[in-house]
């Protein structure tokens, strides 16, 4: 029997996910790391981190699976995406990687859009220049860390350093590649006009290929470390949301994914790069050869339960520490206890900023509507509305731009809660249904080393043998129709808060001179 391995370098952690050859979870393994945030508003992390994190994760998944590294045939990456790996002629890491939800670089974001000029960058990328991104923190560090600039030779993302540590190959693939601002996405190779109007060399970006493709096979040293057979192929694999979406079988008009992660992002296949003419969703190559996607991209989805859970939940985190269950489950049961709208509680959740509908990383989170009578209860299901609103302002602007959708697919952790799934079913309209598999990018990227290896000819191929819907949950008539003046009040309030956002954020800049 042979088997496929899938990864997942996360925000939170590293993902190992082994499948066989027709799409039986066998096993996995996770292994978390730190986020380092050493200024409002940044986010880094250690690639030297992400790298033990996988080994470990590998030597796990093989011993819990009892498989040895021979019996695995083919490797996929996936990871979180738009991260900077600056990496000397040593490849030795020079500086900690800033990561997608890293918002410092408004000013490079500017000064990029300006020297390059606005239509060229969309004509080129399908979409504007955003903090999150990759070239703008190429930009930075040539800005404000000469020395370490000086020292860079190549800029990977996360998943494309494992690949060079598992293979030796500078090699990335079109779907992450396309969240660099430097990616010609129609044509689907890097941007020389970019390039060369903002003077950086082609030599510092690695090989592109479509995502199914084998990039490189597994070196001894690697071989040794993890425990895989040396000459293993590695295929491209995908940017997490790519991936997650062929794990959630969106590779065809009209089926469309809702996933709450730490971000949360509303996923739709296109057979042509559409894009939304405010420029408020992203227009990517898609890991399926040849074709694209529209995405909405929150930053703060799980990522700002999390954060509830961290900050207010510690009642809930101790019961679930004795009981052996999810923290979670603790909160949203609290949830349950209160009626749709949370009593008038409002939730704003930019706790990062945010990119769709604002692409606006000063935006800040926000309750609205906080009264005496409220508790912590309200306060969880604000934060899950208001996640459901933020949802829903990505799908409407895809469904304006025109994109089939027949059928929501819900999926990440937020996914898991049946609640959850029920209030985004009534604040979107639409049902939302869940599949057999909820494993994520790692199964994508396992499926997408299938057809590298040939175990299936194509990317729908492997979704349609591999993947069913199992349930629906239905928009409730009466919460649909009370969530509706609650949405409007929802957008309301960030078109009155915008300039304050402005005025907060100055605030703390001047603070921190
Ligand atoms: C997508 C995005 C996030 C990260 C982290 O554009 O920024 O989804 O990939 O998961």
């Amino acid at each position: 029997m042979g088997y496929s391995l899938g990864f997942d370098v996360g925000t939170t952690g590293t993902k190992a996910l082994l499948i066989d050859e027709v799409g039986q979870i066998v096993a996995r393994a996770l292994v978390e790391y730190p986020l380092s945030t050493p200024r409002p508003n940044w986010a880094e992390q250690d690639p030297r981190q992400w790298w033990a994190a996988t080994v470990e994760a590998i030597r796990m998944v093989l011993s819990n699976a009892g498989v040895s590294g021979e019996e695995v045939e083919g490797i996929g990456l996936s990871g979180q995406m738009h991260g900077s790996v600056f990496l000397d002629e040593a490849d030795e890491v020079i500086r900690p990687a800033i990561l997608w939800c890293d918002q410092r670089t408004a000013a490079q974001c500017e000064w990029i859009t300006e020297t390059v000029g606005e239509a060229d960058i969309v004509k080129e990328t399908c979409n504007p220049v955003l903090t999150g991104f990759t070239a703008p923190k190429i930009i930075w560090l040539r800005q404000e860390e000469p020395d370490n600039y000086a020292r860079l030779r190549k800029v990977l993302l996360p998943k494309d350093y494992i690949r060079l540590r598992l293979t030796g190959e500078y090699a990335s693939e079109v779907s992450d590649a396309s969240g660099t601002s430097l990616f010609n996405v129609p044509q689907r190779r890097w941007s020389e006009l970019i390039l060369n109007r903002i003077d950086l060399p082609l030599e510092l970006l690695p090989k592109v290929y479509e995502s199914p493709e084998v990039t490189g096979t597994i070196t001894p040293q690697a071989a040794e470390l993890t425990g895989l057979k040396a000459g293993t192929p590695v295929v491209g694999g995908g940017g997490d949301q790519a991936a997650g979406a062929v794990g959630n079988g969106i590779v065809a008009t009209g089926v469309v994914s809702s996933t709450v992660g730490t971000s949360g992002v509303v996923f739709a296949y296109l057979d042509e790069p559409l894009m939304d003419e405010e420029l408020r969703t992203h227009t990517f190559c898609h890991a399926v050869p040849g074709k694209w996607h529209v995405m909405g991209v929150m930053l703060s989805a799980g990522g700002s339960f999390r954060w509830l859970r961290d900050t207010l939940c510690a009642d809930e985190q101790a019961v679930a520490v004795s009981t052996g269950r999810d923290p979670y489950e603790y909160m949203t049961a609290a949830a349950r206890t209160v009626p749709p709208g949370s009593e008038g509680l409002l939730f704003l959740p930019y706790l990062t900023g945010e990119r769709t509908p604002y692409p606006n990383p000063n935006a800040t989170g926000v309750f609205f509507g906080l009264t005496l009578r409220h508790t912590k209860a309200h306060i969880i299901r604000a934060v899950m509305e208001g996640v459901a609103f933020g949802l829903r302002d990505s799908l409407e602007i895809i469904k304006q731009m025109g994109a089939d959708m027949t059928e929501v697919r819900a999926s990440g952790g937020g996914a898991r809660s049946q609640l959850w799934r029920q209030i985004q079913a009534d604040i979107t309209g639409q049902p939302h249904c869940t599949i057999n598999v909820d494993e994520g990018p790692a199964f994508g990227v396992a499926l997408l080393a299938g057809v590298g290896v040939g175990t299936y000819n194509t990317v729908a191929e492997a979704c349609q043998a591999t993947i069913r819907v199992v349930d629906e949950v239905a928009p409730d008539a009466r919460c649909q129709q009370l969530y509706e003046g609650y949405y409007e009040l929802y957008q309301h309030l960030y078109g009155q808060l915008e300039g304050s956002f402005d005025v907060r954020q100055q605030l703390i800049e001047q603070s921190l001179s």
